[in-house]
């Protein structure tokens, strides 16, 4: 069903973000005729493009970021072009007043909704934010989305939070965690909480520990301007790492509403074990990568690739956490993330405790405990790792078998990217799926002993080659503790 007309206001509207993922997923929301025919896309961006400029500029990026199978249904163009016509472009420098009457005038006085999109530094929101009001150009219907990351501590996430906040209500603001609105990641609610027969195995009765891993093969491309000022901790694991940790841990919420499942989320976030100072060099493993060979081919160091020849950056983070509640008490949260790695790949494992009792005769070590291993990327599936008897007509033999679950084989259907999802929930007011504020801070707050242990002069990341598993420290810190990484197959 078709959203409420809108106008889009994106701020960074010719940067990465935007041109690979924004634009593409507005343009597939309006393929399927989910963008009513009054809708715009006002780009905001401090290059000096007219609207045929940037047309055209969006005309080609386009066929890049959506698949040919999708982009096209018609073969005759005719879909682009009517999103195309949708596009104009503002050059705006947000600290010259004289640029500002060029966005007023695209944006007359409406109840539409409208929607700003700070696809930009967090040190902007407060500002732009400010000059949106000064411009008369928040109404009632207006919303801000923000990119993560929010601030880069914890007290620069609570001034960003004060100043959109003077600005916007907290629920016109929209804290984006384009995890949240993975198809896999929703599912992962409705598989802890439409089946019975996981919930009553989910706790520390029966489960050994989880493993939370997204490694990209990618390096960080042209994007080491930010990713250098920010690192692994920042960019991935104060969000995405921790989103995931929170649906994995959370209680079961009394129903889905936009309060209620981020109430549980926070509660996980409180009952994460304080790390003290000590704990970080014992629990917690910074990497960066070396040159190393990426399915098959040379590939740079991290400081070559982001042109930094003496960075400290990590690229690579695993962490060792525990949820201290009743749930939960001694279950380790394995946590690792890292770019440069040997594959691309995101799966969430839940590691079951061995058997009490080994009473098949030579079967001491021959059968491992169960696991399931929920994959979110790039094959969304689910597999649960158990033991079987291997048929013959001799004893009893072992064998490791998996009940698999593949979701392209049972759906037959494109699940939708992230954004596609996030960006509709944004037009229509449903913050379910965004990070509120305390969320962000609760989340900072227990990465700033991290943070701090890591701002010293002793602190460097280890380093790993491109293409491998990360530093062999991470692979130290769970196998000290007779534990060992999964590694798909
Ligand atoms: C982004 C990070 O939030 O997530 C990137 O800034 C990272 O560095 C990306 O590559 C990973 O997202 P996905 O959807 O490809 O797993």
């Amino acid at each position: 069903t078709p959203v409420s007309p809108c106008d889009f206001v994106v701020f960074g509207g010719t940067g990465d973000l935007a041109v690979r993922k924004l634009l593409p997923a507005l343009y597939l929301r309006d393929r399927d005729g989910q963008l009513p025919p009054e809708t715009r896309i006002v780009a905001v961006s401090r290059a000096g493009l007219d609207e045929a400029g940037y047309r055209d500029k969006i005309r080609g990026e386009l066929p890049r970021f959506v698949r040919a199978a999708e982009l096209d249904p018609e073969h005759n163009g005719a879909t682009v072009e009517r999103f195309i016509e949708r596009l104009t472009h503002v050059s705006l420098d947000i600290d010259d007043e004289s640029s500002w009457p060029a966005l007023v005038e695209q944006l007359p006085v409406s109840d539409r909704v409208r929607v700003f999109y700070l696809a930009i530094g967090p040190a902007l929101f407060g500002r732009v934010s400010q000059r949106l009001a000064e411009h008369g150009l928040v109404t009632p219907t207006s919303r801000l989305v923000l990119e993560k990351p929010l601030g880069h501590d914890l007290a620069s996430a609570r001034e960003v939070n004060d100043a959109v906040g003077a600005v916007f209500e907290e629920q016109q603001i929209f804290r984006i965690d384009h995890y949240l609105g993975k198809e896999s990641v929703q599912n992962l609610l409705v598989t802890r909480f439409a089946n019975t027969f996981l919930e009553p195995l989910w706790n520390a009765n029966t489960i050994d520990h989880v493993q939370i891993t997204a490694s990209e093969s990618l390096g960080v491309g042209s994007r080491g301007g930010y990713y250098d000022g920010s690192g692994a901790l920042r960019d991935m694991v104060q969000n995405h790492l921790l989103q995931l940790l929170c649906l994995v841990a959370m209680e079961p919420p009394t129903y889905v509403d936009r309060e209620t499942v981020r109430d549980e989320k926070l509660k996980v976030l409180q009952a994460l074990r304080p790390l003290e100072d000590g704990d970080v060099d014992r629990s917690v493993v910074a990497g960066q990568y070396a040159p190393g060979l990426v399915d098959g081919l040379a590939a740079a160091s991290y400081r070559a690739d982001a042109e930094r020849p003496d960075s400290t950056t990590e690229t690579f983070v695993a962490i060792k956490a525990e949820v201290q509640n009743w749930r939960w008490a001694g279950v380790p949260f394995y946590l690792r993330t890292g770019k440069r790695m040997d594959r691309r790949c995101s799966e969430i494992v839940i590691q079951f405790k061995a058997v009490p009792h080994a009473m098949f005769p030579g079967s001491e070590g021959a059968q491992e405990p169960n696991r399931l291993v929920i994959q979110l990327q790039p094959d969304e599936g689910m597999k649960l790792h158990m033991t079987a008897k291997e048929p013959g007509p001799g004893g009893i033999r072992l064998r490791q078998v998996s009940l698999d679950l593949s979701y392209a084989k049972t759906f037959q259907r494109r699940s939708p990217e992230a954004y596609e999802r996030l960006l509709m929930d944004v037009v229509r007011g449903n913050p379910t799926l965004f990070m509120r504020r305390d969320e962000v801070e609760a989340a900072w707050a227990w990465v700033e002993p991290i943070l701090e242990r890591w701002s010293r002069p002793d602190h460097s990341p280890r380093p790993y080659p491109a293409g491998t598993s990360g530093p062999s420290a991470a692979t130290t810190l769970i196998e000290r503790d007779g534990r060992s990484w999964h590694e798909s197959t």
